[in-house]
């Protein structure tokens, strides 16, 4: 760490006159240069300690780990408090929340007024993307949190060799102001998560600009990951040609050695991270194939000098939730989060341990929950307190994966053969199939849907449809967004081929008809194998399907009549789904490209 933490680590003019202006506005009581290294990392950590926001995790089971409790009111993202601030309302789209430009900055420059009082403000420097990459963007980050700054670090790549990349090119970098909004008077103490109940989470995808106020929540304050990397970033791939998803990226090794990659998007909470690190059944090992991880949440895609499309990850480590994630169901998201990483909002044991729901096949018998709280399997039993957060997170590096794949870093990333959507539906949507072609695949996506599952009244079982799992992090008009997907086939000598999935149809019984997790493998190989030309199908009105034989059933017994129950096109539930993409589409119909309708009218006559 430097010796002098406020002396300027960037020669950069604006960046020193952006960093002046800001810090009048928020009359900080120091400024912090972040250089991202080992040693400013422990500093911040054990002054976290210090204050009360990280316990320090048992060091011998968890080394280099530390717990985080947030306040109960700021554990997850506030998609009703999130702003797409462009010029015009029209461009912002019917799905998007939008103020005034004008009228937002005037109110932000309220908010900001004097909100770092008695802190210190951190200018973090972070590249989404490997240093240096053609495909990686800058941003620089000013917060009033060091619990963003540790987190960003595990997240990003920060500190000096971003700086010296900002000197070196004089870069365009995306500017994002971070508050908590809890300034401190002369002598208060502060408290273990500081934040405001009022929250702005805000975008100016002209300017390319992020303010964030009220919250320590990793997604609406780590700014690198969803409002740069998908908000803002989603535009400029608009402009530039690219496109910016909220997806995973894994690479399929096979018996030959050759690796196929793959992206896929589903809405949160259906498993994405699960997916990336996918463990194949052993027969399938036996035989050669292994899934190699590069990203479990987001994709930048560019077209390269042939015409292929090539993928990053702009992150450097993995937010994933907590609850759910064992040994059973994700073992290399276990073994990633062994050592050095940071937990939010999970519970603690005596031993000075992690716990959340399903970690283990019993919970120990006395933990802290995650509000500090005495918890016991009876006190859960009794209450129905959960010791875990539902949306505690771990924040882990992603080099700690056991299938992080050797090309994850490569600057000009990774060749893309194929697109998988996919969504949680009990009902009408089959195991898998293959769209006809780009353009009904880009259709695909945009209809897809997932149910809905907490237990609202009348809205259990209802689909919400998030096209291409991107309704919450567009950062444009849902219907030109569309419109950008089917325009990137003209830049295209050689299209991914797309497909959807549904691990979740359930049988008459209410049981699921599919096993999932290591058995995805199953589908994956299918998937490959069609991206490759070597895997056969049969034309459904909806899309290309496997028959039985073309599953690889190596190791496992599965009734071919179950198959077809999993894989059975029902002409009623889909014309009922056709209806619901109607409803999407009358939201959106002034800027939805014509493609759409066609796709539309086209299924309904094959229908
Ligand atoms: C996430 C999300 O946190 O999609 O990744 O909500
Ligand atoms: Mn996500």
């Amino acid at each position: 760490m430097s010796q002098n933490p406020s002396v300027p680590l960037s020669r950069n003019e604006h960046l020193l006159r952006w960093v002046d202006k800001m810090a009048a506005l928020c009359r900080p009581a120091a400024i912090h240069w972040v250089d991202g290294s080992a040693a400013e990392y422990e500093a911040l950590c054990a002054q976290l300690v210090a204050g009360g926001t990280f316990t320090r995790l048992n060091q011998e089971q968890w080394p280099g780990c530390y717990l985080a409790r947030s306040d109960p009111g700021d554990v997850a993202r506030v998609e009703d408090r999130t702003f797409i601030c462009s010029h015009a309302r029209e461009a912002a789209g019917p799905t998007n929340n939008w103020v005034n430009p004008y009228e937002m900055r005037r109110k932000l420059r309220e908010l900001f007024s004097g909100c770092m009082a008695g802190r210190t403000m951190y200018v973090l420097p972070f590249s989404m993307g490997p240093v240096g990459s053609p495909m990686a963007q800058i941003g620089v980050e000013l917060t009033d949190s060091p619990y963003v700054v540790v987190n960003m670090r595990i997240m990003a790549r920060i500190g000096l060799p971003v700086f010296q990349e900002i000197d070196k090119q004089d870069r365009r970098v995306v500017p994002c102001l971070h508050s908590v909004g809890a300034p401190l008077a002369a002598g208060q103490a502060d408290v273990p998560w500081p934040c405001n109940r009022e929250k702005y989470i805000v975008h100016f995808p002209e300017a390319r600009e992020i303010w964030s106020y009220g919250s320590g929540y990793g997604g609406n304050a780590l700014l690198g990951k969803k409002c740069f990397a998908l908000r803002i970033a989603s535009n400029m791939a608009r402009d530039e040609g690219w496109m910016a998803e909220h997806m995973l990226i894994l690479g399929v090794e096979d018996p030959r050695g050759e690796k196929t990659y793959v992206a896929a998007a589903f809405p949160s909470a259906c498993g994405k991270t699960n997916f990336a690190m996918l463990i194949p059944p052993k027969p399938l090992q036996e035989k050669g194939w292994k899934v190699w991880t590069v990203g479990d949440d987001i994709a930048w895609i560019r077209p390269d000098a042939r015409g292929r499309l090539r993928a990053i990850n702009p992150e450097a480590g993995f937010f994933g939730v907590a609850p759910g994630t064992s040994v059973r169901t994700n073992p290399n998201a276990m073994a990633a989060l062994a050592r050095n990483t940071l937990f939010t909002n999970v519970a603690l044991t005596p031993e000075g341990g992690v716990w959340w729901e399903e970690m283990t096949p019993q919970p120990p018998a006395r933990l802290t929950d995650w509000q500090g709280k005495e918890w016991t399997p009876e006190i859960a039993r009794a209450t129905g307190a959960r010791a875990a957060h539902p949306n505690a997170r771990f924040t882990a590096p992603a080099s700690q994966c056991p299938t992080i794949d050797p090309a994850w870093e490569d600057p000009e990333g990774v060749p893309l053969s194929a697109i998988v959507f996919g969504g949680r539906r009990a009902t009408t949507m089959p195991l898998v199939y293959q769209a006809f072609n780009w353009t009904s695949g880009v259709y695909l996506g945009a209809t897809m849907g997932s149910e809905m599952t907490t237990a609202a009244a009348g809205t259990v079982g209802r689909v919400r449809r998030d096209p291409m799992a991107m309704l919450p992090f567009c950062g444009y008009h849902m219907g030109d967004y569309f419109r950008h997907w089917i325009g990137m086939q003209k830049r295209l000598t050689e299209t991914p081929r797309i497909f959807h999935v549904n691990w979740f149809r359930k049988g008459a019984d209410g049981k699921f008809l599919w096993p999932g997790f290591g058995d995805n493998m199953r589908v994956l190989k299918w998937i490959v194998d069609r991206a490759r030309g070597r895997a056969l199908a049969r034309e459904t009105p909806i899309g290309w399907m496997p028959q039985y034989e073309d599953l690889d059933w190596t190791g496992m017994e599965f009734p071919r009549e179950q198959f077809e129950a999993l894989q059975h096109f029902d002409r009623a539930l889909w014309r009922q789904e056709v209806i619901g993409h109607e409803e999407l589409f009358l939201d959106l119909h002034a800027h939805l490209p014509k493609e759409m309708i066609y796709e539309r009218e086209l299924l309904i006559c094959r229908m």
